[in-house]
């Protein structure tokens, strides 16, 4: 089949109602989930997982008739051979219609030639480099890329006074697509670059990197972590480091803030300016929709971030557009990739907590990492 008819049916149908109406004569449609349940990003499968629950809470389980059924698989972490080895069982195995979830860069890459040869669609439900919607026509994004979210923060900083920046971000795919997106319109809009980190993917020591930005004396850090425990560590380091105090603001990609480790991470995020497409208190009835369903199926001790949300939409993907639990988003037919508004937010003590509370919008953002 040609990849448009395919990617034309999947997307006008509905994944789910297009792939239950061609599966064999069996009354499940099956999901193959590759997903990070353990180790440090065991978040990311917890998060996309718990999304996909809420949608099912919300609209029922079962699509055209047919149940749908979850498969979940481990990567236990950014490994491509064993993503790579679980999403061929779940294909060849398990008998999958879909293969969902896709957490961390390295993962998503290494299991698209496996959607290709396996004529299985594959949902991205948080991975963000650029160019991973090329690597398959099978490959539908339905989370955000870096240079979509990154843009806006850097536009927004030019035109609110800040002119040199240093920038430090996790040294593979979505920070180097980051840094790239960033440099290239701030300088476009007047700023100066002065200087740039790249921090290891696995156990990063910040310490040493935060104090060379110190000693740098930008006027700010321009951010992009994966989201999660580096975001606390970071945080930890930039306060004990007092550079705050020395006048260095900290401007970043809303990873850093992600809401299921906003509190943990505490009052020195206060004031916090990031750019992001997903806020727990972006306020519309879509929203508040999904954190009820999401805490009824989930419990109230995780609060949705932008990965559940994903998780939420990839499930409820019925046609090009939808307007979803962050706002309006719609897929793109010519790149497979998501097409959304991407919101300035800064971080205040509401009357629940710490939320990333949102003041100035970039409506229709496309991945400007595409030709
Ligand atoms: C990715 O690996 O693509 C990734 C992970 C975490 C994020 C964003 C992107 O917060």
């Amino acid at each position: 089949m040609k990849f448009e008819t395919w990617v034309g049916r999947l997307l006008a149908g509905g994944a789910l109602l297009a792939v239950a109406s061609t599966a064999p004569a069996q009354n499940v449609v099956k999901l193959g989930m590759v997903g990070e349940f353990s180790g440090p990003f065991a978040q990311y499968g917890q998060q996309i997982l718990g999304g996909m629950k809420a949608y099912m809470k919300l609209n029922g389980d079962t699509v055209a008739g047919k149940k749908i059924e979850i498969v979940q698989k481990d990567t236990t972490g950014p490994s491509p051979d064993v993503a790579k080895r679980l999403a061929q069982e779940l294909v060849t195995r398990d008998n999958v219609d879909i293969l969902v979830g896709f957490g961390l860069t390295p993962n998503a890459l290494a299991v698209a030639p496996i959607a290709t040869e396996g004529k299985k669609a594959m949902v991205i439900m948080n991975a963000a480099t650029s160019i991973i919607t090329t690597r398959s026509p099978y490959i539908v994004r339905v989370s955000m890329t870096l240079p979509q979210i990154t843009q806006p923060m850097a536009i927004w900083a030019a035109k609110n006074g800040v002119k040199k920046v240093y920038s430090v971000v996790a040294d593979y795919g979505p920070g180097l697509d980051a840094e790239k997106a960033f440099t290239e319109a701030f300088k476009k809009a007047g700023g100066e670059m002065v200087g740039s980190i790249h921090t290891p993917l696995q156990n990063p020591d910040f310490g040493p990197f935060i104090q060379r930005v110190k000693d740098a004396k930008p006027e700010a850090v321009f951010l992009f972590l994966p989201a999660g425990e580096q975001g606390i560590a970071f945080m930890k380091g930039y306060a004990e480091r007092g550079l705050a105090q020395a006048g260095i603001k900290l401007i970043a990609t809303g990873d850093i803030t992600d809401d299921g480790v906003l509190e943990a991470m505490g009052e020195p995020t206060l004031g916090l300016i990031t750019s992001f497409h997903y806020s727990a208190a972006h306020d519309s009835p879509e929203n508040t929709a999904f954190k009820k369903a999401y805490a009824e199926v989930n419990g109230d001790k995780l609060r949705p971030n932008f990965m559940a949300a994903a998780g939420y939409d990839g499930a409820a993907m019925k046609g090009m557009k939808l307007v979803s639990p962050r706002g309006p988003i719609m897929i793109d037919p010519e790149t497979r990739d998501v097409v959304q508004t991407v919101y300035i937010r800064k971080v205040e003590k509401t009357g629940g907590g710490l939320y990333n509370v949102e003041f100035d919008r970039f409506p229709d953002q496309k991945d400007p990492g595409k030709p």
